[in-house]
């Protein structure tokens, strides 16, 4: 089988010399031009994403076994997305990162790539730019921080951040204290070590079968996540030789297992629309409500930050994602391929677990249910999530009255105020941060409580926006309402003192008024005029679809496969 990489390295005319010829200009002997595998290592490493910073490191382990196996590495750098940093939200620059990676891989003499991720965006990103080209892929991810440490105990990243920030605000905790945890939180290497978004999409990657198994549980520093890197150098060699192409393992199957995972695990609700945007570039029907059908009756089996009470570390230690994977048992399709070259029921068979405090069976689990809820109704036609195991179970069934903010910047300018019109039994509703309107749909969701009503020891209260919620915060949250305020949603036509009833066991979401007076409201609604007159902001704004259809944009759906491109002279 001639490889792809040979339309570069394996011609013997004017264009051959200047493929070879400037690749020697790196020092490689000439029989790496002699039709063996070439993998392309796309790596987000940036010192400007801490969570990635070590994978320079994960890449030499990678290019050892690529080397043992008779391949020939290339590491290549994309842009990379640093949660913490980049404004307005990581996620408005998820797309030009798939872009990035996938024309990055298309257009270079790369047979097949291992993809190197950590923090929370980078992952999906490499996974949908990798999908729309269709290559033999493996992921491999950084792995998490060791557990924070703060006053003897463990603290779990961002989780703590939202109760301590809730803390110094209600003159429980000081700003010394406050500023020792930020140092004992982030103490080695590696993403967030709660079950936040970043821990979620190694744990998808890793149940649809395309990171290795065992793969994301693994501490960032823990010597064996090298070891796992080595193999899957040597792994991608073979599946190269085996034109094993994502699309093989990226089935619908794959999915519904990764859908399933997710609501054990209790994964962020960033996954519904990062897995929904990664079924849409590999070409694999899915849609919103298959997250509330295929999760809803299954049991929380894993007890981590923020649903329940351990870290990363902790859960490896305890088995992992294999060990979750066995105890589904024929709840998951065990006959889906992986990138091991073996079904996932077969790498998992043996997996055990030693900490069943941690990893729970499913007749004791931490929660009867979990999964993540599609809500429906005049106040979201096109669906909006919540996640009851991160929710308050008395406030899954609320009637309360609207407080309405149009942005993130009238609440955060409002909500201390004394005189604000609020008690602990109204619905908090931000409009304004969805996919297009922020844009790029912040992690804004999860509004902090007025001081008043904190002051009263109450500490949720059900609120509703377009946005997303960072995968390490809890609370009454209703997510990723579509259509989203800015175009014309129903969102946008809430007003102060408006009933809105919230039903999590029936799966609504209602504004309760009356038709007749949502119809005025609805004629009388203008968009706002286009913000951005160029730029990436433009183009982002003019194509984002809906957070139900993933927020990719409508001419990334889909792929372009790995053809090989014409000649540049
Ligand atoms: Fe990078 Fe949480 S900030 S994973
Ligand atoms: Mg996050």
């Amino acid at each position: 089988m001639e490889l792809r990489s040979a339309q570069w390295f394996g011609k013997r005319d004017r264009d051959g010399f200047i493929h070879r010829s400037w690749m020697r200009a790196e020092g490689f002997a000439p029989d790496v031009f002699d039709g063996r595998p070439v993998i392309g290592i796309c790596n987000s490493w940036s010192e400007l994403t801490s969570c990635n910073v070590h994978l320079r490191r994960v890449a030499e382990a990678v290019k050892r076994g690529v080397w043992e196996a008779g391949g020939f590495p290339l590491e290549f750098p994309t842009i990379s997305l640093g949660e913490t940093y980049m404004r307005p939200t990581t996620m408005m620059f998820r797309n030009l990162m798939s872009m990035d990676v996938e024309e990055s891989i298309r257009a270079n003499p790369v047979d097949g790539v291992v993809l190197l991720s950590g923090c929370d965006k980078t992952t999906p990103a490499q996974l949908m730019g990798a999908a729309s080209v269709d290559l033999p892929a493996i992921m491999v991810t950084g792995g998490p921080m060791l557990n924070g440490k703060f006053q003897g105990g463990d603290i779990g990243s961002g989780t703590m951040v939202w109760q301590f920030s809730e803390d110094v605000r209600a003159g429980r905790m000081t700003w010394a204290e406050f500023f020792d945890a930020e140092a004992g939180q982030s103490r080695s290497n590696g993403h967030c070590m709660t079950m936040g978004t970043a821990s979620t999409m190694a744990s998808m990657a890793e149940a649809l079968g395309i990171a290795p198994t065992g793969n994301a549980a693994i501490p960032a520093v823990d010597s064996r996540r090298y070891a796992l890197a080595q193999l899957a150098g040597r792994r991608i060699v073979a599946m190269v030789h085996e034109d094993l192409r994502m699309s093989k393992i990226l089935t619908r199957q794959a999915f519904e297992n990764a859908i399933r995972v997710n609501a054990a695990i209790g994964g962020s609700t960033n996954a519904v629309i990062h897995l929904l945007a990664i079924a849409g570039r590999i070409g694999v029907p899915l849609e919103l409500d298959d997250f509330d059908r295929l999760g809803r009756d299954l049991p929380l089996l894993v007890d981590l930050q923020p649903s329940g009470r351990f870290l990363m570390e902790d859960f490896y230690y305890a088995g992992g994602v294999p060990a979750v994977v066995r105890e589904l048992g024929e709840r998951l399709h065990r006959d889906a391929l992986t990138v091991n070259g073996t079904t996932i029921g077969e790498a998992t068979a043996e997996a055990p677990c030693w900490n069943r405090e941690v990893i729970r069976t499913f007749d004791a689990p931490v929660r009867e249910r979990a999964g993540i809820a599609v809500l429906r109704g005049n106040l979201a036609p096109s669906g909006a999530v919540i996640k009851p195991s991160a929710a308050t179970p008395s406030l899954l069934t609320h009637r309360g009255r609207a407080v309405v903010f149009e942005t993130i910047e009238d609440f955060k300018a409002r909500i201390d105020d004394p005189d604000l019109d609020v008690d602990a039994s109204c619905v908090l509703v931000l409009k304004g941060a969805g996919p297009r309107g922020y844009p790029g749909m912040p992690e804004t969701g999860n509004m902090p409580l007025p001081p008043k009503v904190l002051a009263t020891g109450v500490t949720d209260m059900v609120r509703i926006s377009d946005a997303r919620m960072s995968g390490t915060a809890y609370g009454t949250v209703v997510l990723h309402t579509s259509p989203e305020a800015a175009v014309g949603g129903t969102l946008a036509l809430v007003r102060n003192g408006d009933p809105i009833e919230l039903d999590v066991p029936n799966r609504r979401l209602t504004l309760a008024i009356d038709d007749a007076e949502l119809a005025r409201r609805r004629a009388a609604w203008t968009p706002a005029p286009p913000e951005f007159a160029r730029g990436y902001a433009n183009l982002y704004t003019q194509h984002v679809l809906g957070a139900e259809r993933g927020a990719d944009f409508d001419f990334l759906v889909g792929g372009s496969g790995s053809a090989v491109a014409r000649e540049m002279h």
